[in-house]
């Protein structure tokens, strides 16, 4: 008889999940046979997206060794590739109410608007297509991704929703373009105005956190603004109180968009301040000279408060910006992050930008 073990999951609000996983099956298609769907994307060890720490247990991991040596040092897992060896527990970083118990959706969106915001920076403005039951927005949390399929094929890539959510169904999403990328090829030479495509969503838990009335400070490199824009036109929507500090770095100036979405957003959002900081600024430039970790230290000269910082940049951005956290005492769950570009964030999305889709912007 094929042997079975108990995995019970632990949310981080604390709720268990439990399934039985028989041998040689991943903890991801067994949670699915048992109807819990787990966050995860690729199934095949890349992503990062179905991370979580196990606490109890034996298994075996089927993944990249280079991936495997990155979180060799701690108890992290990557469940689509984890083969328990006996029962087994697992601490997920995130709540209950983001384990599914369906499948995600699939929707047809109409390409209303393909927009070049700098040579290869390209924001796409998608109309959702009313779905079986008459809905024609998606629900999603500002923050969350949806994955887009290049038509008759099996490639995929995930991209934040860069707007917040609304009833007109309505995405707009921001591309980073990379040369020699399939769906960067697709979405530059052969995507028109007009087409249908098929996308999936929304999923992701890089997400605005209830803690009160904490300030919040949302840290961006590059297209990684687009889930930050998503969070803080959401809270400009509903005016919430929080004082809110937005950093958005780019390396050149010529790299930097969207400074007239932020200044209406400012001008809309009293509570908003904003920075664009450019590391190799000319010295006419008019915003922050520097990357965003030092406009963050120097805010945080400036502040007796320990705010919340949200951050989607790249591995050494995140790392920067948590270096300086820490020299000013704020605690590392105080910290959100979404990684945007090669591999792990606390709320789990790795990129492996040539192989699988990427939470928020690069096109591969
Ligand atoms: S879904 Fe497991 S690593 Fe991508």
């Amino acid at each position: 008889m094929m042997s079975e073990f108990q995995i019970q999951l632990v949310t981080r609000d604390e709720q268990v999940l439990q399934f039985n996983c028989l041998a040689g099956e991943d903890i991801v298609s067994a949670a699915e046979r048992a109807e819990l769907y787990l966050i995860s994307q690729c199934r095949s060890g890349s992503c990062g997206a179905c991370i979580g720490t196990a606490t109890r247990g034996q298994y075996v991991q089927d993944i990249d060794p280079d991936i495997a040596n990155s979180i060799a040092h701690t108890e992290q897992v990557l469940l689509c590739r984890t083969y328990p060896r006996s029962d087994l527990q697992v601490v997920l970083p995130y709540d209950a109410n983001q384990v599914r118990k369906q499948p995600l959706p699939m929707r047809q969106a109409t390409l209303l608007e393909k927009n070049y915001l700098t040579p290869d920076t390209l924001q796409l403005k998608l109309q959702l297509i009313e779905d079986e039951d008459g809905n024609l927005s998606l629900a999603f949390e500002p923050g969350q991704y949806i994955e887009i399929w290049i038509p008759q094929t099996e490639i995929k890539r995930a991209y934040s929703i860069a707007n917040a959510p609304n009833w007109d169904g309505v995405l707009e999403l921001l591309i980073k373009l990379r040369s020699h990328g399939q769906f960067a090829q697709y979405i530059t030479e052969q995507a028109q105005v007009g087409d249908v495509l098929t996308l999936q969503g929304a999923s992701g838990n890089f997400t605005l956190q209830d803690r009160g009335l904490r300030p919040r400070y949302f840290i961006a490199g590059g297209c990684g603004l687009a889930s930050v824009m998503a969070m803080v036109r959401q809270m400009a929507e509903l005016q919430e109180p929080h004082e809110v500090q937005l950093l958005f770095g780019v390396w050149r100036e010529e790299e930097v968009f969207y400074q007239s979405e932020l200044a209406e957003l400012a001008a809309d959002y009293p509570n908003l301040h904003y920075q664009i900081c450019v590391q190799d600024a000319t010295p006419t430039w008019q915003g922050f000279h520097g990357s965003v970790a030092d406009a963050f230290k120097a805010l945080m000269q400036n502040t007796p408060t320990t705010p919340d910082i949200y951050i989607c940049g790249s591995n050494g951005l995140i790392e920067r910006v948590a270096e300086v956290a820490a020299t000013f005492n704020i605690s590392k769950d105080q910290l959100i992050h979404e990684h945007y570009g090669a591999q792990a964030t606390n709320t789990s999305h790795f990129c492996q930008e040539d192989s699988c889709s990427m939470p928020y912007a690069v096109a591969s």
